[in-house]
């Protein structure tokens, strides 16, 4: 993983999906993020696909989510659930850990903190 301008021509489609399945597979077993998994649905599967998706379009790939969903704005789709910094922070924990389960390196992780961090703070709808 060197000389690369974007997240997704580091990883590519296939290390993007196995990002989206260690995340979930992660929310679906750690204690420290029960409460984040609870908000979920019984089949996370569904949801791998549609985080792969917008990870895909997100980390610089093709825009497929954007076509297929018309918006990459998550504000919306977020709307139901009460998310405040305790959610935020378990779900970044979700990708902490999912990028470390695929093994991806320190340059890719710091490339990635920011950003993720903002976008999800802009899914936080209360303190
Ligand atoms: C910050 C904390 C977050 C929480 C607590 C959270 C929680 C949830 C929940 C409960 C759902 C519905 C799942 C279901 O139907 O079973 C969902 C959907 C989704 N989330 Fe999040 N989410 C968070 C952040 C994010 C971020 C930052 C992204 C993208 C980078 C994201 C991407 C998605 C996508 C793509 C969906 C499917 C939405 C759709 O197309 O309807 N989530 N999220």
């Amino acid at each position: 993983m060197s000389g690369y301008n974007t997240p997704f021509e580091a990883l590519g489609e296939e290390g993007i999906r196995a990002l989206t399945a260690a995340f979930y597979d992660y929310m679906d077993s750690a204690a420290q993020v029960a409460d984040l998994r609870a908000m979920h649905g019984k089949d996370l599967e569904p949801m791998k696909e549609r985080l792969a998706e917008y990870l895909i379009s997100w980390m610089g790939g093709p825009q497929t989510y954007a076509e297929k969903y018309g918006s990459m704005c998550m504000t919306t789709p977020h709307k139901p659930y009460a998310i405040g910094s305790a959610e935020r922070d378990q779900w970044l924990l979700c990708m902490d850990k999912a990028l470390e389960q695929i093994g991806a390196d320190d340059a890719l992780k710091q490339m990635l903190k920011q950003p993720l961090f903002a976008v999800a703070d802009m899914v936080r709808n209360r303190d």
